[in-house]
C-alpha cells in the first residue's frame, strides 16, 4: 500500500466510522455548592403563560435546586387549573399577568405566552424588578427585539430567552471542537428540524370546554387585529401571523441559537433568501408547511430548513477544510478530511509521459514517504453523546437561576435573543415579500 492508498484507507474507516467510540458526555452538576442552597437564595418563580411550554419549564424549574412556584397567570381557565397541578401545590393564580408583577413574593416570571405578548410582558416585568425567563423566539417584530434589549439594560435585570440549546452539553462540546480549529475553516453550515404529523404542524387539539366563558379573548388578542372568538386562533396561534412567525420562529430559532453559540456569532446574519410553500397543512393557516432559507454570515453560509412534510433527526451540519462536525438530535460526530499533501495525479494525465514522471519525482524527493513504522494515521473520527433522559432544557433553567444568584449575564440575554429573532424575521421577510432580505444594523431593520 502506498501512502495515499494508506491514507485514503484511514480517512474511508474514518467516514465509515469503523471502531469509533462513542463518549458519553457528562451533564453538569445541578448545584456548584454542596450542602443545598440556602433560603436567602431561594428563587421564587411565577409564569405568565401555562400552556404547553408553561408547564414544562415549571417541571424543569421544580428540579432545580433552591426554586419555588408561587403564581401563575392564564388567559385560559383549563391551564390554570393545569398550572397548579404542576405546582403541586395551592398558588395563587390570575388572568391578569399585572397582578404577579405586583406581588413582593415573585423574583423571576417566565414569559410563555405566544410570541406577539413576550415584549410587553417582558418589558413590564423589567420595570416592575422581576427578572424574566422569556420563550423563543424572543421577540415578534424587530423594533421589539431592541426595546427588549433597552428594558433589560434600563432596569438591570437579568433576561434569559429560552431556546435550551443554548445550554445544552452536546452544544458545549460541538463549541469546544469547533473552536479548537479541529474543523479548519469553515465556509458551509447546513441544518435542519422536520417532522411528520399533525402535532409537529400545530394542528392541536381543541379542549372541548374552550369558551369566551373559560378564554378571555380580548386580553389574548392585546395588540393584535381585533376580530371575534377564535378558538383555532387561540390554540393553534403559531399558524398565524398576528401572533406568531410560523416555522423561523418557531423552530428555525432553536438551530439558530445553537449555530451561533457553536460558530460565536453576536449579530445577525447580513441577508437571507427563503424559499418554501404551503403544501399540506393548508386548512386554517397563512404560514408555509416548508421553509428553506440561505443565511448569509461573513464567515460561511449557512442552509437552513424545516419541513413539516417528512420526519427526520434535528440536525446541523459544519463543513470545514479539515472535518465535518455534525450534532444530531442529541449526539455529535466530528469527521477529519485527510489533508496529507498529496502530489496532483488528475490534471498531469493530459502532459506526456516524461513531464508526468519528473514532476513525480520531484514532487516525492520533496515529500519522502515515512519510513516503516513511522506511518501516521490521521486524526481519527470522533464521537460524544448525552446521557439518555438527558434534559437541556433543566440545564437552561438552572443557568438562569444561577444569573438570578449571581447577577451575572444570562448565557443566552436579550442581546442573544435579538439576533437569532431578527435572523428568523428576515426568512420571513424574505419568503413573504419574495425577495433578498438585507440586514440593516444602522437603520436597525430589514430591508428588501
Ligand atoms: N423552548 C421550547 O422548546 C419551546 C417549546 C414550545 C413552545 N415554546 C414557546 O413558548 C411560548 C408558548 O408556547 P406554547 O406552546 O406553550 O403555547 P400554548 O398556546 O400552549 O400556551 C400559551 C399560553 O399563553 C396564554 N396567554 C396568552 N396571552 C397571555 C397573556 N397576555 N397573559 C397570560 N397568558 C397568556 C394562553 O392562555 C396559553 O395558555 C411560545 O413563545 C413558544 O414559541 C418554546
Amino acid at each position: 500500500m502506498n501512502r495515499r492508498e494508506f491514507m485514503r484507507t484511514s480517512a474511508c474507516a474514518a467516514a465509515f466510522g469503523a471502531a469509533v467510540k462513542t463518549n458519553l458526555l457528562s451533564p453538569r452538576p445541578l448545584q456548584a455548592a454542596p450542602g443545598g442552597v440556602p433560603p436567602s437564595d431561594r428563587v421564587r418563580f411565577a409564569s405568565i403563560g401555562t400552556g404547553v411550554e408553561g408547564c414544562t419549564i415549571l417541571q424543569a424549574a421544580l428540579h432545580c435546586p433552591g426554586t419555588e412556584i408561587v403564581a401563575a397567570c392564564d388567559l385560559y381557565d383549563g391551564r390554570i387549573t393545569a398550572a397548579k397541578e404542576y405546582a403541586h401545590k395551592e398558588i395563587f393564580t390570575t388572568k391578569d399577568y399585572r397582578a404577579i408583577l405586583d406581588r413582593s413574593d415573585v423574583d423571576a416570571v417566565l414569559v410563555a405566552t405566544p410570541d406577539h405578548w413576550h415584549a410587553k410582558i417582558t418589558e413590564d416585568a423589567c420595570a416592575a424588578g422581576k427578572d424574566v425567563y422569556c420563550e423563543k423566539p424572543m421577540s415578534h417584530t424587530v423594533g421589539q427585539a431592541f426595546t427588549m434589549v433597552e428594558a433589560m439594560q434600563k432596569h438591570s435585570r437579568i433576561v434569559q430567552v429560552g431556546s435550551q440549546y443554548r445550554s445544552s452539553i452536546v452544544f458545549a462540546k460541538a463549541k469546544e471542537i469547533f473552536e479548537g480549529g479541529a474543523l479548519g475553516q469553515v465556509t458551509a453550515v447546513e441544518a435542519s428540524l422536520d417532522r411528520n404529523d399533525a402535532s409537529g404542524a400545530w394542528v392541536y387539539p381543541i379542549p372541548p370546554d374552550a369558551s369566551e366563558k373559560t378564554i378571555d379573548w380580548d386580553r389574548f388578542l392585546g395588540d393584535a387585529p381585533k376580530r371575534p372568538f377564535d378558538p383555532i386562533r387561540f390554540f393553534r396561534w403559531r399558524c398565524f401571523r398576528d401572533y406568531g412567525e410560523g416555522l423561523p420562529g418557531d423552530l428555525f430559532v432553536h438551530r439558530l441559537t445553537g449555530i451561533h453559540y457553536i460558530a460565536g456569532i453576536t449579530a445577525p446574519p447580513l441577508r437571507a433568501a427563503s424559499m418554501g410553500g404551503l403544501f399540506r397543512w393548508t386548512e386554517n393557516r397563512e404560514v408555509p408547511d416548508l421553509m428553506w432559507t440561505l443565511f448569509e454570515y461573513p464567515n460561511f453560509r449557512l442552509s437552513l430548513r424545516c419541513n413539516l412534510n417528512n420526519e427526520s433527526p434535528a440536525l446541523a451540519r459544519f463543513y470545514g477544510t479539515k472535518g465535518t462536525l455534525e450534532v444530531k438530535n442529541d449526539a455529535l460526530s466530528f469527521t477529519p478530511q485527510n489533508t496529507e499533501p498529496q502530489p496532483e495525479d488528475y490534471s498531469i494525465m493530459g502532459w506526456p509521459v516524461k513531464l508526468r514522471m519528473e514532476y513525480l519525482q520531484q514532487w516525492h524527493s520533496e515529500h519522502p514517504a515515512p519510513l516503516p513504522g513511522q506511518y501516521r494515521l490521521i486524526e481519527s473520527a470522533e464521537s460524544f453523546a448525552a446521557p439518555r433522559g438527558y434534559d437541556c432544557q433543566v440545564d437552561h433553567m438552572n443557568n438562569f437561576l444561577e444569573s438570578v444568584r449571581t447577577r451575572q449575564p444570562s448565557v443566552e440575554d436579550a442581546v442573544y435573543g435579538k439576533n437569532t429573532a431578527i435572523a428568523a424575521l428576515m426568512a420571513n421577510y424574505s419568503y413573504f415579500n419574495k425577495c433578498l432580505a438585507v440586514w440593516n444594523e444602522g437603520a436597525r431593520k430589514i430591508e428588501g
